[in-house]
């Protein structure tokens, strides 16, 4: 029920205004002085109040200043007596809603309070459209941000696209300039060699010519690596143990790894069965295998546990159906952070100081194993350290049927 509240003086307008108004409905609550009237507005919080300008104490004016300074819902009234214009005027000022004369019309004032409900409406309807439409912009910026994201991975997927293209053309680049280089390079090198050889022993030029050897066995390094990259090197298919290749690579970082205080915990799989692969190839993987795990074990602190351990078996392939050798290259080291994880196969990408890495060495795994149909991938595990699993398709199951036959 529509509450409505009188403050006036007079005992007898309250009387009266009060069983009229309750005749036509509503709830009406009556005080005496501005000080009661203040005190019901703030407890009962009425939809309207009735309010005498001209009363003792605290005038009307000031109860109206008061009651919008409350921030209440209520739409006052003002009663002034004949020829109050001037405080009729003032009391609009401050936010009264409308004002009526004495005596008192009751039609005028029905009418009056009917318009202030309706306007106490229209004001709760804007209030609930402002916060519709707050919620609905709130509503409209969750879709704006999946939009955006949907867009973020759009253009993740071009960019990656876009490398792709940039790979294959960067790839026939390479080879060129690999190609080319490769000739003037050596000769240098070779050439550097000779004349090193003739120096006498306390030439101050020696220095200076072994940087050039150096440096330009490096330069054919990273040129190998290239053509690796872009598949210059042709291959040459033949039945091979993995476990073999292993043990080869191995034996090339033999005393590097004593060096650096690695120890090597092999796992191998008795008679594991041949698989169709380029021994020289996967000589490379592996070898990049470890050097990244020594690599990466140099960097713990002194005393740490340095452990390779590498593992092949015989399992099933995804769909069960033929055997594959699994091998596994796992390293005591740091890790690789969550951040990198899907950018350690990215050719180019390193973490290593500007001359120790190339950024190629997984990449162009990536690119071998692919070749004997195969696959590489960085393990998910619990322990330290990082873990590459790869997979090689059995001798004469249909995949390395398809493997020997690139
Ligand atoms: N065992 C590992 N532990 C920690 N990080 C690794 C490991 N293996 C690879 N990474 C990270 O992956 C990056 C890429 O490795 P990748 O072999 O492709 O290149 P590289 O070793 O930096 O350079 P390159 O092999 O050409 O000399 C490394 O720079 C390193 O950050
Ligand atoms: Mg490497």
């Amino acid at each position: 029920m529509i509450k409505v509240l009188l403050i006036d003086d007079e005992e007898m307008i309250r009387k009266r205004l009060k069983d009229l108004l309750e005749m036509e409905g509503y709830q009406v609550l009556t005080a005496e002085n501005g000080i009661i009237g203040l005190d019901t507005v703030e407890k009962e919080n009425p939809e309207i109040v009735i309010l005498d300008i001209k009363m003792p104490g605290m005038d009307g004016i000031e109860v109206l200043g008061r009651i919008k300074g409350q921030l209440a819902q209520a739409e006052v009234i003002m009663i002034t007596g004949h020829g109050g214009t001037e405080h009729a005027i003032a009391a609009l000022k401050k936010g009264a809603f409308d004002y009526i004369t004495k005596p008192i019309s009751y039609d005028e004032l029905i009418i009056s309070i009917n318009r202030a409900l309706e306007k106490q409406q229209h004001v709760q309807k804007e209030i609930k459209l402002i916060a519709d439409l707050k919620e609905s912009s709130e509503a409209n910026s969750q879709k704006a941000n999946a939009l955006e994201k949907a867009l973020l991975e759009l253009k993740k997927t071009q960019a990656m696209l876009i490398q792709a293209g940039k790979m294959n053309a960067l790839g026939q680049l390479a080879a060129g300039v690999a190609h080319e280089l490769n000739q003037p390079l050596t000769t240098i090198k070779g050439n550097a060699q000779i004349i090193l050889e003739d120096l006498k022993a306390a030439d101050s030029s020696k220095e200076g010519l072994e940087t050039i050897v150096s440096q330009t066995q490096r330069m054919i390094k990273i040129i190998q690596n290239l053509k690796t990259f872009s598949r210059m090197t042709a291959f040459d298919f033949k039945d091979m143990s993995i476990n073999e290749c292993i043990d080869a690579s191995l034996l090339l970082f033999q005393s590097q790894l004593k060096n650096h205080n690695i120890q090597v915990d092999l796992d191998m799989f008795h008679n594991l069965p041949f698989i169709c692969g380029d021994f020289n190839q996967l000589q490379q993987v592996f070898t990049n295998l470890i050097v990244n795990a020594r690599d990466a074990m140099e960097e713990l602190p002194k005393g740490d546990p340095r452990i390779l351990r590498i593992k092949t078996s015989v399992i099933k392939d995804d769909e069960g159906k033929d055997d594959v050798v699994e091998v596994v290259f796992q390293d005591s080291g740091p890790g690789i952070p969550q951040e990198i994880r899907s950018e350690i196969f990215n050719p180019f990408f390193t973490t290593k100081g500007v001359g120790k890495g190339t950024g190629l060495g997984l990449s162009i795994s990536h690119g071998i194993i692919q070749d004997h149909a195969g696959t590489i991938e960085l393990m998910n595990h619990q322990d330290k350290g990082a873990a590459f699993r790869m997979t090689f398709p059995v001798l004469g199951t249909q995949k390395s049927r398809l493997a020997g036959q690139p």
